[in-house]
């Protein structure tokens, strides 16, 4: 692939209730104004960006075999997806594209069951308990993998 890289920044459910879904731990953000933010960022950093959510396990993992041979990097916060998706982490896997596992929330300082995740090892690094910045950080480790390869 050559020029400009493109990523794809991938939400998983109910993250297209931000800003009213329990804002005490996810904030007041709508999934809207953080995909601008996110864009905003990607772009000052000469990225193309192509975002998708879906609240079904099978739409994600069509849109990411379907974008599989487009995208040069990936941004997921996979959600609850996170804790149990067999699935979802094979297809991180199998469409090996460099992928970045990110979360609004510290998923190790709230109840146990999201402290494992199932993702973890097909990713190339996990990022949580910032915010937004979860997600330009991700960007930035994607970033690095690209002028490293590491
Ligand atoms: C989340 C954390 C998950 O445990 C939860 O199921 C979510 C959001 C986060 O961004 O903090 O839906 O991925």
């Amino acid at each position: 692939m050559s020029g400009r890289k493109r990523i794809l920044v991938v939400h998983g459910p109910n993250l297209n209730l931000l800003g009213e879904r329990e804002p005490d731990v996810y904030g007041e953000l709508t999934l809207e104004v953080l995909n601008k933010q996110i864009r905003d960022y990607a772009t000052s950093r000469n990225l193309d960006v192509v975002f998708f959510q879906s609240n079904h396990e099978g739409a994600v993992i069509d849109f990411l075999h379907e974008n599989r041979k487009k995208a040069d990097g990936l941004v997921i916060n996979p959600g609850a997806l996170t804790h149990y998706s067999y699935a979802l982490r094979d297809a991180i896997a199998g469409i090996r594209i460099p992928a970045v596992e990110v979360h609004l929330s510290d998923i190790h300082a709230r109840e146990a069951f999201r402290k494992i995740s199932v993702i973890r090892e097909v990713c190339i690094g996990q990022i949580g308990g910032l915010g937004t910045d979860s997600y330009l950080r991700g960007i930035d480790r994607l970033l690095s993998f690209f002028s490293e390869g590491a």
